[in-house]
């Protein structure tokens, strides 16, 4: 196989790192170019383990900007794209779409933009990372599959709906050779604590309320960090050109029994009596349109690339608070500044 050079979008976020490390370790040969323009959610300390391989660059890349973006695909010859970067979290989208709009859709379009210029001959992919939210919300049955309707409802996932349909747009116009992924809520090590899952350890360990948005009803469909990366990598190696693969590990919880499990969890980890930390959930005024259930259907990834979920989700969670237990400088660079300010505004008046 010919040496690729990937262009790693989003690579300093939560998956985005994850992603970068399996890529650099997995395939030396190949050199991983991480573009991210380390916004409050990209944090370099997330990749210092591979940031010396000879066979990565880190590049400070906002994808909103088309002419930096071309600049990129010049320089490094980019053959193949790995596209993660965006704006991600919902409750930030309620409180100003407009980043979602730039980072998500015009980004993308840049994006796809520079790959049709460039990509005149050779072999290339370009691998669009998106979220089952672009199919909207479920009832108490069913799960999403890939012959799902596009039903978005909040304005992030309008967002990453609108960008999977240009990029669907670029395969069937001008033949870009695209994939897209739509996979189900992520947990694991480096996850920002606005996301439910890190949030809630960051304050059951220190003692502080624990806001359960409505009445804690709503579920998702939670899948561990690595198995979402090892399912991006069997997509971009071996799924079939202009495809899309729901990917998900068939594990639902409502939010409220998710923190209960947490808390018994955590309780016993830190020598705490039984119950204790259960005493700290506190129901929130919820969140606006707030979907009520996401489920994905994995069976197309599982019958055609022979991909399956590596851990239970015991498992996974109990390897997640340990890394935060052992990472609390991680923890604390990222909760300060201007994190206190979201926390407050996000926090203060739901009550
Ligand atoms: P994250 O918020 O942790 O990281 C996003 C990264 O993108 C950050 O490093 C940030 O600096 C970078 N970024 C944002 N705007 C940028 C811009 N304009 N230019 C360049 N870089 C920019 O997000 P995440 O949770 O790691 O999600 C990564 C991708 O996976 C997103 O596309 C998201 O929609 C998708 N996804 C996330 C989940 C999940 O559960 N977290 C599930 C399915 C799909
Ligand atoms: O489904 C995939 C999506 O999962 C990704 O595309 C998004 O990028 C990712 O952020 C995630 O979206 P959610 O909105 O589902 O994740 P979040 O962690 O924000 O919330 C999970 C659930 O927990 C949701 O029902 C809202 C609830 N919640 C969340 C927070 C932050 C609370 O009850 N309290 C909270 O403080």
């Amino acid at each position: 196989m010919e040496k690729r050079n990937i262009l790693i979008t989003g690579g300093a976020g939560f998956i985005g790192s994850h992603v970068v490390r399996r890529f650099v370790n997995n395939y030396p040969n190949d050199t991983v170019i991480n573009a991210d323009a380390l916004t409050y959610a990209g944090n370099l300390e997330n990749l210092r383990d591979v940031e010396s391989e000879p066979n990565y660059i880190f590049e400070k890349l906002n994808i909103t900007d088309s002419e930096a973006v071309r600049a990129i695909f010049k320089r490094y010859k980019i053959s193949h794209v790995i596209h993660l970067a965006a704006e991600s979290h919902v409750d930030r989208s309620i409180e100003g779409p407009m980043e979602f709009v730039m980072s998500n859709v015009v980004g993308t379009v840049n994006l796809l933009n520079a790959a049709k210029e460039f990509w005149t001959s050779g072999e290339h992919v370009f691998h669009h990372v998106s979220t089952d939210e672009v199919y909207g919300s479920l009832g108490d049955e069913g799960l999403f599959t890939e012959d799902t309707s596009y039903d978005p409802r909040s304005p992030y996932s309008a967002s990453k709906a609108s960008s999977d349909h240009f990029v669907r747009a670029y395969f069937h116009t001008y033949g870009l050779p695209i994939k897209i992924s739509n996979c189900s809520n992520n947990y694991g090590s480096h996850h920002f604590p606005e996301k439910l899952i890190p949030l809630m350890i960051h304050n059951i360990l220190n003692k502080k309320a624990l806001p359960i948005y409505g009445k804690g009803d709503n579920i998702r469909d939670w899948l561990w960090v690595e198995d979402h990366a090892s399912a991006i990598d069997a997509i971009f190696t071996n799924g079939r050109l202009g495809e899309a693969y729901n990917v998900g590990g068939l594990n639902e919880w409502t939010n409220i029994e998710l923190v209960r499990f947490l808390c018994r969890l955590m309780d016993e980890k830190l020598g705490r009596t039984e119950g204790d930390s259960e005493q700290l959930i506190t129901y929130v005024k919820d969140r606006a349109g707030h979907d009520k259930r996401y489920a994905i259907d994995a069976t197309k990834l599982e019958n055609e690339l022979g991909w399956k979920p590596s851990i239970t989700f015991e498992e996974g969670l109990s390897k997640t608070v340990d890394w935060y237990l052992s990472n609390k400088d991680w923890v604390a660079q990222v909760t300060s500044g201007s994190y206190k300010e979201y926390y407050s505004k996000m926090y203060s008046d739901r009550n």
